[in-house]
């Protein structure tokens, strides 16, 4: 979260400006807002002196016919002053949401494309809070600064007015002006400090519910409900807190102006009223000057909560712009190259890497050669730095040193897409989107027909499984759909892979918990995919490692030995150790299991 006080030194005028810009590509909506706005804005001064006519002259004259068409231009403002104020509102507001969506937009597809880094360190909560909830924020500064701008022109039409009514009445109302400005100003800043604090806690809200309900299972598991409880309701009431005290500064704000503005009235009517009862001022002057005053209150009211506004957007807008404009926040690096697919050979050499934040590194210096065609099986111990070696394939991590060279060329050079549309990955933690099963197959795919999908089922096994579903290819898999099953997940995914048809494979091997039946099943699937591929096997199954042409054993971020796995059964002391724990028992798999004692035949 040290990011989020990182950019204040782009300032607010940045901040605004880079709000504001958003607003260019609605230049005629905002046009006709602010036209509306300057249509809008003579009226309320109008409508003061259309009243002293009618008071001064109209009564006084006993004029019928003037008094009837005074009310009908008395309505005719007051009408054109609500279309007016329906057009600037209406249209203003509605191009904060078309700006809202672009800038939406702009996050969703910048986040999108960030390094795999950034995930790992920001909470994902977080993320979303940004994208829902703090862009909110920045769509109201063009809004505000309009209508800032608008009551400034009202205020001036206004204080014209009253100054020509009656100076001296106007100067003693006005003195307490400056009285009421002080006040605007503390309470925007208190109220936008209390902005920034607000956002920041609603993202820890949705970081915690992001997290229970990602993990509701381990949760409940451990009977931990209470536990997230207290952490939720710890966040749940810091939050409110913080909201109430927002609430507080600015409901006190308005109060006071409330008060400042009564002042000035009741000064007003004690001061005016006796100049009347002297004769120095005419009912009507009286009148419409009061008029004027309740009017002029509106505006530095509506002053104050545009700079509210104002404030609270761009206490938004730091958060927003954090993302989009920080040097730091970068896309993935890419190169020119097109990789074409034809995979020659990877050389790894001296690579070290070091995950950010991390004080230990993961890798200490891999080096390694894998040529077209081969299969090469990598082993290790736990946290071996088996997974992050893979990962360095697809660029989901760069090394800090040595490196990668794919084809001759540093992996750097090739642009990502390309790199990436050519290997396939398989991982221990599958991940099926919230679509139809044939489109979770075809996944690597804009368009593919029937046939294509059937056939990568068939070799992956999940052809049979598909079928018995409620709706066969059609059924809604993942999140919010039908749930099914470890084994068939992972055989979705292997035809996830098969339909990519990566010419280099990456196969993260499951330590898996499936029964033998499964098991058998899936590893017959992976088998099919890696049929002539050039694949690279993290492997936890003996037969993976006996069909290897390569074994690779990988220990600390080092690699100790390689070769074959009965040059290495010779060899390399780790890796019959390794072999006797993950792989011996499966060896004798033919053996019947001897009965449990304790669980007699129904
Ligand atoms: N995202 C990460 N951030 C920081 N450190 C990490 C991250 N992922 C892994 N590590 C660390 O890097 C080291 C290597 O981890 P890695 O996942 O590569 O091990 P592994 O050989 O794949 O282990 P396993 O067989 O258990 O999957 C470990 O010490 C681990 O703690
Ligand atoms: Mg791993």
């Amino acid at each position: 979260m040290a990011r989020d006080t990182k950019l204040h030194y782009m300032g607010n005028r940045y901040m605004l400006r880079r709000s504001i810009s958003y607003f260019s590509p609605y230049k005629l909506r905002v046009a006709i807002a602010i036209v509306a706005m300057l249509l809008y804005a003579p009226i309320a001064p109008a409508l003061a002196w259309l009243t002293k006519y009618v008071t001064d002259q109209v009564l006084m004259a006993r004029d019928m016919p003037a008094l009837k068409l005074c009310i009908i231009g008395l309505a005719a403002l007051i009408v054109l002053k609500g279309v007016f104020q329906f057009m600037q509102v209406y249209v203003m507001n509605a191009t904060g949401i078309l700006v809202l969506r672009d800038m939406r937009r702009d996050l969703f597809r910048k986040i999108i494309r960030l390094p795999m880094p950034f995930f790992a360190e920001s909470e994902v909560g977080m993320l979303m809070s940004r994208i829902v909830n703090d862009v909110v924020a920045v769509r109201q500064c063009l809004p505000s600064v309009i209508m800032f701008v608008r009551q400034i022109f009202t205020l001036i039409g206004l204080i014209g007015t009253v100054i020509y009514l009656d100076a001296y009445l106007a100067f003693w109302s006005l003195v307490v002006m400056p009285v009421a400005l002080y006040p605007i100003i503390w309470f925007g800043k208190k109220v936008r400090k209390y902005g920034r604090k607000m956002q920041s806690e609603l993202s820890g809200v949705n970081v915690v519910l992001e997290e229970s309900f990602s993990g509701i299972k381990v949760i409940k598991a451990f009977a931990n409900e209470l536990r997230e409880d207290l952490r939720f309701k710890a966040e749940n009431e810091s939050l409110s807190k913080v909201i109430i005290r927002q609430i507080f500064y600015s409901e006190v704000s308005s109060r006071v102006m409330d008060f400042v503005s009564a002042a000035a009235g009741a000064t007003v009517l004690w001061i005016g009223g006796s100049r009347v009862i002297q004769g120095d001022l005419t009912p009507g002057d009286l009148t419409a000057f009061l008029i004027c005053l309740v009017q002029l209150y509106e505006p530095i009211k509506k002053i104050n909560m545009s700079n509210n506004q104002i404030q609270q957007g761009l206490a938004g807008a730091e958060r927003v712009f954090d993302i989009l404009d920080s040097p730091e926040v970068r896309m993935e690096d890419d190169g020119d190259v097109e990789f074409d697919g034809a995979f020659d050979e990877m050389v790894f050499d001296d690579v070290r890497f070091t995950y950010p934040g991390c004080p230990v590194p993961a890798l200490r210096g891999v080096s390694l050669t894998i040529r077209a065609g081969q299969r090469l099986a990598i082993v290790g111990p736990s946290g071996s730095g088996k997974t992050t070696l893979v990962n360095l394939i697809p660029r989901f991590y760069d090394p800090q040193e040595g490196s990668i060279r794919l084809n001759g060329l540093p992996l750097t050079d090739y642009r990502l897409a390309s790199l990436r549309l050519k290997l396939g990955l398989v991982s221990q933690d599958t991940f099926l989107f919230n679509e139809t099963v044939a489109d979770n197959i075809a996944y690597a795919r804009d368009s593919f027909d029937r046939t294509e999908v059937e056939e990568a089922a068939r070799a992956a096994y999940a052809h049979e499984f598909i079928l018995e579903m409620p709706e066969g290819y059609e059924t809604m898999v993942g999140e919010g759909g039908v749930k099914i099953s470890g084994g068939q997940k992972q055989r979705l995914t292997i035809a996830r892979a098969i339909m990519k048809n990566p010419p280099l494979l990456i196969l993260d091997e499951a330590t898996s918990a499936l029964d033998t039946e499964s098991e058998r099943v899936v590893q017959q699937a992976l088998e099919n995919l890696m049929q002539g591929r050039t694949s690279i096997v993290i492997a936890h199954r003996l037969s993976t490692i006996l069909t290897a042409d390569r074994i690779v054993v990988m220990e600390k971020g080092r690699v100790v030995d390689s070769g074959t796995h009965a040059e290495l059964l010779a060899s390399c002391p780790l890796y019959e150790r390794l072999y006797q724990m993950q792989f011996e028992d499966a060896v004798q798999p033919a053996e019947p299991a001897p009965a449990a004692p304790t669980c007699p035949n129904p």
